[in-house]
């Protein structure tokens, strides 16, 4: 056992495959997981709730440093509408540094674990012994989160699921404040013509690949 814990960083666009991969690396690797993208939706979940505007710097970096985790149930944070807010006030950089020392801590576990969102790489857990940015074609990511809004029976188009994807894309990307990016380390894994099995298959290998060359 070394010193530091074994912390795997997966970043990458909506819809890229990457919550999928990073639980099931989590469950490989026996430790916890944290979908990061549920805090960024819970806070803004908590300023729709008080009928707080999202843009609100004052109010949302408020609800971020108050979140419990009682606050990030993913039954209350799904959904399209949910993500763009979240995408809003991800942007404000007072929500951004009250989040970072949850993200920190939850990464400093001593079993090690598995982070994914928009800057885990680059900003949250710079010396992650594993870094993968997913990625795929907007158009195959709008067809799989389609697949999956309509089968939760949500009326909406691929069109439409497609518009909020580039949108989405090009906030995250575009901010000032930690923007989606991948880490110059970084192992770029693109899933476009990739299913889940294989996405993971590569995936695991390049951990187990990592695993063996740590030290002790
Ligand atoms: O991963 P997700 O779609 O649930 O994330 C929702 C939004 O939260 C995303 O569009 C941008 C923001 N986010 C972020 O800025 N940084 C993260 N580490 C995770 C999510």
């Amino acid at each position: 056992m070394t010193g530091r814990p074994f912390v795997v960083a997966i970043d990458g666009p909506a819809a890229s495959g990457k919550g999928t991969l990073a639980r099931r690396l989590a469950d490989h690797l026996g430790c916890p997981h944290l979908d990061t993208g549920l805090l960024y939706r819970a806070v803004a979940r908590t300023m729709l709730d008080q009928g707080l505007e999202l843009t609100d710097a004052r109010a949302a970096a408020a609800a971020a440093a108050s979140l419990s985790p009682d606050d990030l149930d993913p039954s209350r944070l799904r959904g399209g509408d949910m993500g763009e807010a979240a995408s809003v006030v991800s942007v404000l950089e007072p929500v951004r540094d009250a989040l970072l020392a949850f993200q920190r801590r939850f990464a400093a576990q001593p079993g090690g674990a598995v982070l994914d969102g928009r800057d885990i790489g680059t900003v949250v857990c710079p010396d992650a012994a594993v870094k993968l940015y997913v990625t795929a074609s907007p158009e195959e990511r709008a067809r799989r989160r389609f697949r999956e809004v309509a089968a939760a029976g949500e009326r909406t188009s691929y069109e439409a699921v497609l518009d909020d994807i580039r949108r989405r894309d090009e906030r995250d990307a575009g901010r000032a404040a930690a923007p989606m990016r991948a880490a110059p380390d970084a192992r770029h894994l693109d899933t476009t013509e990739l299913d889940a099995e294989a996405a993971f298959s590569a995936a695991r290998d390049l951990v187990d690949a990592a695993r063996a060359r740590r030290p002790g």
